[in-house]
């Protein structure tokens, strides 16, 4: 879902839209990047020209909030001098999004539908329309009415990434929700089912219910990846190096060995705390969509670089009640020349939002 239209007046004309772009996901400690360059043929094909992963300053970014727009630009202005690119993709922190679904009569003009649902922000979001940005999809045709649903920032929120690529040289000529970009990587282009997707990071875990590729639903759970660290260094002693405790979650994570119950149990506690989180979340949706089958949840679509946890998506799978396989990222990119993903697999799950942001190349 792009943002664009929403400051179309600071934003460069329609044509510099089919540029290629660079991916950009901020997260409050690092931000990921990824460079598709297209090739032109009966079907444009993509090369993987750059990706990475650059640290952000503790305290720059807040829960997605940005406290300082001058370090958040320092990190895109690396991402210029690595790839070359002017043109980003950003993705915007579910943890400040609001999204509503509403309904408009057939027919309404796109236009008029924009103003019909500026009159209507104020019953749905908590932020004045005047200091509101807002977009929206036409998701479903319900008897005489479009079934629309809306996402909404509160305009200081976005201002501040777009100042932040200014200063740093890059011009964003798209932003949009973490889990929408996840959508486009991760799901047939054309699913009409109804899915959760999970990005489980490293500072908080996303959550986003997708119907027939549109986003419906977000929110976030603040455990993430670095509270399984923790937990983990209480038992193992401060000294154990990342990198050792990572290697344990991947390979021993959520399965019980001989001599590793300690471990396994502190692991299980807190991802049995995301699970109840979880599954407040599925019971919420169900009650709310209880009349519509199709709104039923098909699938948990498990993303984020702690998807890498062992056993994790067996102990959803259990705990909830459905199906959750880890996203295949690179199912939708046609690579050129029939190139294979530039990275190991397990590194692939954290970059699933820069490689659907990279995917939409056309606005
Ligand atoms: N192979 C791996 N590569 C990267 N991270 C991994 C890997 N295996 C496990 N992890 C864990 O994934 C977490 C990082 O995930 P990710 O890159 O998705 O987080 P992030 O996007 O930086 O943070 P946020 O939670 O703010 O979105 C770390 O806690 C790390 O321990
Ligand atoms: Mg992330």
């Amino acid at each position: 879902m792009s943002l664009l239209q929403s400051f179309a007046r600071m934003v460069p004309p329609p044509t510099f839209m089919q540029l290629p772009s660079v991916g950009v996901d901020v997260s409050d400690t690092s931000l990921k990047y990824m460079q598709f360059v297209p090739h032109y043929g009966r079907t444009v094909t993509y090369s993987i020209t750059g990706w990475g992963d650059i640290d952000i300053p503790i305290g720059a970014l807040d829960r997605g909030h940005v406290n300082d727009v001058k370090q958040l630009s320092q990190a895109l202005a690396q991402v210029r001098e690595r790839t070359g690119a002017t043109f980003v993709r950003v993705s915007l922190p579910e943890e400040r999004a609001y999204i509503f679904e509403t309904e408009v009569r057939i027919g309404t003009p796109l236009s008029e539908i924009r103003s019909q649902l500026e009159f209507r922000l104020e019953e749905h979001v908590p932020i004045s329309p005047r200091e509101a940005f807002f977009d929206f999809q036409i998701t479903t045709e319900v008897n005489n009415s479009l079934s629309v649903s809306v996402v909404v920032y509160a305009r200081e929120t976005i201002m501040n990434y777009y100042e932040a690529c200014q200063l740093a040289g890059v011009t964003p000529i798209g932003f949009e929700v973490e889990a929408q970009a996840i959508v486009r990587a991760t799901l047939p282009p054309d699913d009409d089912k109804t899915h959760m997707i999970i990005d489980f990071g490293k500072t908080r875990t996303g959550v986003g219910i997708v119907h027939a590729g549109h986003l419906l639903y977000t929110s976030t759970i603040d455990i993430g990846g670095s509270e399984l660290s923790k937990a983990m260094r209480r038992i193992l002693g401060n000294d154990v190096a990342e990198s050792e405790l990572t290697r344990i979650k991947n390979t021993e994570g959520l399965v019980t060995r001989r001599g590793n119950t300690q471990v396994y149990e502190i692991l299980l506690a807190v991802v049995s705390g995301i699970k109840d989180e979880i599954a407040t979340r599925l019971q919420y949706w169900h009650t709310r969509e209880h009349d519509l089958e199709t709104r039923r949840i098909q699938s948990i679509i498990l993303c984020g670089g702690s998807a890498n946890l062992k056993g994790v998506t067996e102990y959803f799978t259990e705990t909830l009640g459905i199906p959750t396989v880890r996203g295949d990222v690179w199912r939708n990119v046609p690579f050129h020349q029939h190139a294979v993903p530039p990275m190991e697999k397990r590194f692939s799950y954290g970059y699933a939002t820069t490689i659907g942001l990279a995917l939409k190349h056309t606005v």
